[in-house]
């Protein structure tokens, strides 16, 4: 009978010793960190998920363990046997560094080839290698704690659901393909030659059944798919935490979900949010006025550099001179949305005095900005008596409109307007990503993390529609989004100004979570589907159960969906969503480990049905 493991229990964690312990006969069982060979002695620190420790092989405190440390290589799975010690001098960056352990037995459960890559934190090996040898680079100890607190944040999301009477309710992931939303994964259906099952983008219509079905309070903790580019926050398979209601409105949710987020933070971050939230809300800002300020609908409020929109201002004045303003200025809808134009807006920025850059800076900026899709970056510098330098603008631009502009954004002498315009979407994303450039550039966010400053905000009242490229109107995000009560009479004569019970839940410039109040009334659903163009047939093709089920009795309801990965990233103060993902894929959806996706053979082919086109493969 092998005699560690079998006989000899493990007594402790490899983190776990402190001074106190000294004396105490312990058995440790763990990963070889590293080894060192001094003056007849070896020690090695020993590594497990808890911590490391050091060991001192020594002949004079025991002979018979020492071959073993002296052929012990980095790696190498060992069980050990031996006493506490205080050390003579204390390591104080280390857990454990009061103490060490005075080996007397020793076993090599298993040798260790040479790791591709060092075993430790802040290592410059390429990604690539590291998720190449996954299974490596989940030993060292930030994966670790990382993938610890994520575990952490499964456990009280399901303690505090149930301590609020939520049922647990897993739905199918294997799903009917319905077209709009994100892109589905497809799978081919054996059984049905060219027919494929969609795996599911999230439990939207089943969550949303479960309620019809009178399951009041549900909750999942559930793997989503989406055939999307990805981005540092987003995974092609990722987990939702999914919640929806039933007799509830928008306050009845935030208001659990707030608890939810709060008791996450507390319990497993240590951090009481009640300190900056005391009435244990956060704070709501409206979709227009964040795309205002900010240009999307995920700013990060951790600093201001609003955005002033001067779009009115500029054709107040007829371009004011300047002949791109001039351009805008006779487009600009008198308040009538004309399909055949682009909606435009003229957005500017200032960078204050304070944090001055050279012309070399801008320029520098004007690259920047050009990678967000920018066609360039106007600019003017404010002079003393307000005039304009550093500017072609100053030439052209009239005293009216330079005067105006300044006090409109706010700039005195010293500072730097920065001007975007043309397309909004352009327009917006461009400015909302140059802010938080200029953000981190003046070091008013980190680069990564919080730093200390968790700002939540809900984003609420969005429009319900929005312009398709024909001119004609979309659901902005699901058809079954409860417009509000207010906005009912105009949700036909006027769709562009209906507003909805939309929400998202918005953490440091990162969307965690976003949901709605649903639409549970057959006849406003109509209308819906009259504004977007859907037949009564295409409508029931599409949500035919569900449109079914809302005529059996639905109870109104709403929900939400927050991202679990998301979370995870923020809490863990990591840039990417793959170091809180045990097995995550590249950029470009691959797993480097298995090497997923990978070709099938013909004969499988052949029995779902299914030809292959040849293409080049993707590099990756
Ligand atoms: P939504 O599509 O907004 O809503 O998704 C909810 C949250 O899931 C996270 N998320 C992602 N995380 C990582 N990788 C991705 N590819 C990814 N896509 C989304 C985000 C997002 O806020 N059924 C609705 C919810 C509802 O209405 O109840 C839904 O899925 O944090």
């Amino acid at each position: 009978m092998a005699r560690f493991i079998d006989e000899l229990k493990r007594t402790h964690g490899c983190g776990e010793l402190r001074a106190e312990d000294s004396d105490q006969e312990v058995v440790l069982f763990g990963w070889v960190q590293a080894r060192r060979s001094l003056g007849g002695c070896v020690f090695i620190d020993l590594r497990d998920r808890t911590g490391v420790t050091q060991l001192v092989f020594d002949t004079e405190i025991c002979a018979d363990p020492f071959p073993i440390a002296e052929r012990a290589r980095t790696e190498w799975v060992l069980g050990v046997r031996g006493k506490v010690r205080a050390r003579e001098k204390a390591n104080p960056r280390m857990d454990t560094g009061a103490i060490e352990i005075a080996v007397l037995e020793a076993d090599v459960f298993n040798e260790a080839k040479t790791p591709p890559f060092l075993i430790e934190d802040d290592i410059d090996t390429a990604e690539e290698k590291r998720l190449e040898h996954r299974y490596l680079d989940l030993r060292r100890p930030q994966l670790m704690k990382n993938l610890l607190m994520r575990s952490s944040l499964n456990h009280h999301t399901r303690s505090y659901f149930h301590e609020h009477d939520f049922t647990e309710v897993e739905s199918p992931l294997l799903v009917k393909y319905t077209p709009g939303g994100a892109r589905n994964f497809l799978v081919p259906a054996r059984l049905y030659p060219g027919s494929c099952y969609a795996l599911a983008e999230s439990p939207q219509l089943y969550k949303q059944l479960l309620m019809c079905a009178g399951y009041d309070r549900y909750y999942q903790i559930v793997r989503c798919f989406r055939d999307e580019d990805l981005r540092i926050d987003r995974q092609p398979e990722f987990t939702q935490i999914d919640v929806e209601m039933s007799f509830i409105n928008q306050d009845d949710l935030f208001e659990i979900i707030e608890g939810l987020v709060f008791r996450l933070w507390r319990e497993v971050l240590g951090i009481d949010l009640l300190e900056r939230y005391p009435d244990g809300a956060f704070p709501r800002m409206r979709f227009d006025d964040a795309m205002r300020d900010y240009g999307n609908d995920k700013p990060d409020l951790r600093f201001e550099m609003k955005h002033t929109d001067l779009t009115a201002l500029v054709t107040e004045h007829g371009g004011g001179g300047i002949g791109f303003f001039a351009e805008i200025a006779e487009k600009f809808r008198d308040g009538t949305y004309r399909a055949d134009l682009p909606e435009e807006l003229v957005k500017a920025l200032v960078v204050p005095a304070e944090h001055a850059m050279s012309r070399k800076q801008v320029d520098e900026l004007e690259k920047v900005v050009k990678r967000f899709g920018a066609k360039g970056l106007a600019r003017a510098k404010v002079g003393e008596d307000g005039v304009w330098t550093q500017s072609p603008l100053s030439k052209s631009v009239t005293d009216e409109m330079r005067l105006a502009i300044n006090e409109a954004v706010g700039a005195g002498p010293g500072d730097l307007i920065l001007f975007q315009s043309g397309p909004e979407a352009r327009v917006q994303t461009v400015m909302a990503n140059l802010r938080l450039h200029l953000g981190k550039k003046f070091g008013l966010i980190p680069e990564t993390g919080a730093g200390g400053d968790w700002n939540f905000s809900w984003v609420i009242d969005p429009p319900l529609f929005e312009r398709t490229d024909e001119g004609g109107w979309a659901a902005a995000h699901h058809v079954f989004t409860r417009p509000h009560d207010e906005s009912l009479e105009i949700l036909e004569s006027d769709p562009g100004k209906v507003c909805c019970y939309r929400y998202d839940l918005v953490l440091n410039g990162f969307e965690i979570g976003g949901g709605s109040i649903r639409l549970h009334d057959p006849k406003v659903q109509a209308q819906v589907f009259r504004v977007i163009g859907l037949s009564d047939e295409e409508g029931r093709d599409k949500f035919g159960f569900l449109l079914d089920a809302l005529t059996y009795g639905a109870p109104p309801h709403g929900g939400i969906a927050l991202g679990m990965d998301r979370i995870a990233m923020l809490a863990a103060e990591t840039d990417s969503i793959r170091d809180v993902i045990a097995f995550p894929k590249t950029s470009r959806a691959n797993d480097l480990m298995t090497k997923a996706p990978g070709s099938v053979d013909a004969a499988q082919l052949a029995e779902l049905g299914l030809a292959v086109i040849p293409q080049d493969a993707p590099s990756d």
